[in-house]
């Protein structure tokens, strides 16, 4: 069965869009969080899945002598050292249409900016912040009468509903396609605001 090690420092919604969708898949999902008292954490524990709290100082160690198809960083507010990365390959979701606003508080800096496309970007982890190859983007689109609560929860829907099926298309060794998300069961995405499906 493949391991994926899902990496959160805060919420864990992401965690748990991703524990929803590979329910009844052959995947086993192990829960690590740098921060002992992270909603992620709880989250885990709600929902069953086995979950470790690892400080961010023995991730190496940690890396070295388990291994992983996949690490997943939602939400993990740590850079990754390379020596942790030589052990794994390593995916990172960041809430802005990528290279743009990298870094923290990327959602309210795009809102402040007045930018009128932004969206979500799933990339490969790079030593370097928000700079690893892109591996997958979904628009969100900003008009005038969106405020910035509703623009983040835009922006949240749309990471739940892309970051799985991308993990799901890197597990499989196949490119990710739209027609993961556009063609979902739910009938369309509903999400970006822009396409109509
Ligand atoms: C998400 O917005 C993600 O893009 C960013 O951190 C946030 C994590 O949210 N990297 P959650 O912990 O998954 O709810």
């Amino acid at each position: 069965m493949k391991k994926v090690a899902v990496l959160g420092s805060g919420n864990g919604s992401n965690f748990e869009a991703i524990v929803r969708y590979f329910k009844d898949y052959e995947i086993k999902i192990l829960c690590i969080s740098d921060k002992s008292d992270s909603g992620i954490l709880k989250r885990a524990e709600r929902l069953g899945i086995e979950a470790e709290f690892l400080p961010y100082e023995e991730n190496e160690k940690f890396f070295r002598s388990n291994k992983f198809e996949l690490g997943v960083l939602a939400g993990y507010m740590r850079i990754l050292t390379p020596q942790t990365l030589k052990y794994c390959d390593f995916v990172n979701i960041h809430p802005s249409l990528l290279p743009a606003f990298k870094g923290k508080d990327a959602i309210n800096r795009a809102y402040q900016y007045g930018v009128k496309v932004s969206g979500v970007t799933v990339h490969k982890v790079s030593e370097e912040l928000d700079s690893g190859k892109i591996i997958a983007q979904y628009p969100v689109f900003i008009d005038d009468t969106m405020n910035l609560n509703d623009f983040e929860t835009k922006i949240h829907e749309t990471e739940h509903l892309l970051y799985p099926p991308v993990i799901k298309s890197i597990l499989e060794n196949k490119l990710f396609s739209f027609d993961m998300i556009l063609k979902n069961d739910a009938g369309g995405c509903g999400s970006c605001g822009g396409c109509g499906h």
